[in-house]
């Protein structure tokens, strides 16, 4: 696009994100743009800092940049920071006023404290005029995802208007084509939802409170931190995010989790899923020794009702139950109903374990646990009067 340079790094080989699985990769994505002043805005990953900085030497001297703009610590986009600021001896460093406190918390050890308290932190509304017709207004969003980010929005009188969205509207998905329209949609939206499920779901009422605030900003262009940039489909994406935050989706569909031992647990798993898919509705069915969380908690964002089971081993969840649970409560899927099931030998704890921690989240748990021993007999995977009062709850 004129006058903006995209200088990040695309990473196909990362399959791990902090514990986020990435099947299709991902990007840091980072920016210079040129009015009569030059910026350069976020970084990428340390280890590919001499591919960013040769990025930025094949559009400029970087000694021309004038302003650097951090508009999130995350070290995914800050890592190469310390490393960059040598090449810049004429820029001003510009961050959230958090910012300047998480960037000093990260590289203290790096960079003296002669740095930090140079750093311009701005607030919601501060601008930078950069020649050219090209002026920033910065916009922090605290929590989307961190404390400190904040989303810097350009308009441009000779060209379109830019939102620089950082982590908001990402997708972790490698491509060299960087925008919207040049991809496979429903791959991007497929990522965009999981990245929404693993990074942002659990801050959903924050979002609901800033999407207002940047939805109304007259945005022609999305340039995100992560995959692909928006062009052609930003009222869909900012559609997505308007559901997302609140928690509604198109079609009232059952998620059933769980993992097995001896083959009981996962008995009532498909008893459950036959019982409740004879009724029309829809039913998604995920054993935990062969799913990955990341992509069942994407599940679990979209389905209205989320039935997990577990055998009791050793007096407790089954391991891989007991991480997918954390994993949920932390996200806090919302406006679900629950149900626990799971088979057992003579203690049989883990059901109302599972019930304990979805209620934690405020998922609508149904009182009723369903508890098989040892091997059920079939009158024992009859469940046809629990199905009609989970699809009561369901509303
Ligand atoms: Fe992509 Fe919160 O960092």
């Amino acid at each position: 696009m004129k006058d903006i340079y995209y200088i990040g790094y695309v990473d196909f080989e990362v399959r791990n994100f902090h514990g986020y699985s990435t099947h299709r990769g991902s990007t840091y994505n980072a920016y210079l743009v040129k009015g009569e002043k030059t910026v350069l805005i976020d970084t990428v990953k340390r280890p590919y800092f001499e591919y960013f900085l040769n990025n930025i030497k094949e559009v400029c001297d970087p000694s021309e940049i004038d302003y650097f703009i951090t508009n999130h610590v995350e070290m995914d986009h800050s890592g190469s920071f310390p490393l960059i600021l040598k090449y810049l001896p004429n820029a001003e460093l510009i961050a959230s006023e958090r910012g300047v406190d998480v960037l000093k918390a990260h590289f203290h050890e790096e960079i003296g404290d002669e740095v930090f308290n140079k750093i311009r932190g701005v607030k919601e509304g501060d601008t930078l005029d950069i020649g050219n017709g090209k002026k920033f207004t910065f916009v922090p969003i605290p929590m989307i995802h961190w404390p400190d980010s904040m989303v810097s929005f350009m308009t441009d009188e000779n060209s379109k208007n830019v939102l620089f969205s950082n982590d908001a509207f990402g997708q972790h998905y490698a491509t060299t084509k960087r925008w919207d329209d040049e991809n496979d949609l429903c791959e991007i939206m497929q990522e965009a939802e999981k990245y929404y499920a693993n990074i942002l779901l659990h801050l959903s009422g924050l979002i609901a409170k800033a999407l207002p605030k940047v939805g109304t900003l007259p945005i022609e262009i999305i340039c995100t931190s992560h995959g692909v940039c928006w062009r052609s489909h930003i009222p869909e994406i900012l559609e997505k995010y308007t559901k997302w935050c609140k928690g509604e989706f198109d079609e009232k569909s059952v998620l059933i989790v769980y993992d097995t031992m001896w083959g009981s647990t996962e008995k009532v798993a498909k008893a459950l899923a036959k019982e409740i898919n004879h009724r029309g509705i829809p039913v998604k069915r995920f054993k935990l020794t062969n799913a990955d969380y990341s992509d069942v908690i994407t599940e679990a964002m979209k389905a209205k009702a989320i039935l997990v089971g577990s055998p009791t081993l050793n007096n407790g969840l089954y391991p891989s139950v007991a991480e997918y649970l954390s994993y949920q409560r932390g996200l806090k899927p919302m406006n679900k109903v629950g149900l626990a099931f799971g088979s057992y030998g003579w203690s049989g704890q883990a059901t109302q374990e599972i019930a304990n921690i979805m209620k934690e989240t405020k998922i609508d748990v149904l009182d009723e646990l369903i508890k098989v021993k040892f091997v059920p007999k079939p009158e024992e995977l009859d469940f046809k009067e629990i199905v009609d009062k989970l699809i009561e709850k369901m509303g």
